[in-house]
């Protein structure tokens, strides 16, 4: 069992984030692995899941909107939602609400957004986050 962070970044900000959640879950304990949104082979021995997206045009981009249109059920699985965004930051929101509508139990009220390029404070907050991805993972 392990814990996934899936991302879709144009310029690498919302990857910056998913290093960061997956550098808190290695450290916290857990064996992490960071997923290209393309790239991700679904839910199967996942004890978390952070998904992030950039916004663009006020929209998710495609291919985790897409992972999102395929969501399982996802009974409890303790999930969480991030991106960077520029004016608007829609897409994290987005896929929060979908998490949730899909059974998940979201580890944060609020997903974590950064304004372009994620600050010190913001990858830290990303590190806590993998942190207690990786804890739920050990219960
Ligand atoms: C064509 C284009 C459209 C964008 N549309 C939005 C938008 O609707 N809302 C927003 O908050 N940011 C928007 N952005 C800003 C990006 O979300 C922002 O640059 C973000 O930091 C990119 O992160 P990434 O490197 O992870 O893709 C847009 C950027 C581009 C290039």
């Amino acid at each position: 069992m392990k814990v996934a962070v899936v991302y879709e970044s144009t310029r690498g900000r919302t990857k910056a984030m998913a290093d960061a959640i997956c550098q808190g879950a290695t450290q916290a304990g857990a064996e992490c692995i960071i997923y290209d949104a393309k790239e991700f082979p679904g839910f199967a021995d996942i004890c978390g899941v952070a998904l992030g997206s950039s916004t663009r045009m006020k929209k998710t981009l495609p291919m985790i909107k897409r992972i999102l249109s395929e969501l399982p059920s996802l009974n409890g699985l303790p999930a969480a939602a991030f991106g960077s965004y520029g004016w608007s930051g829609e897409a994290p929101d987005e896929i929060a609400s979908k998490l949730s509508e899909a059974g998940a139990s979201l580890l944060e009220d609020h997903p974590i957004k950064a304004k372009d390029f994620p600050s010190d404070t913001v990858l830290d907050q990303c590190r806590l986050l993998g942190g207690k991805l990786a804890e739920k993972c050990s219960n």
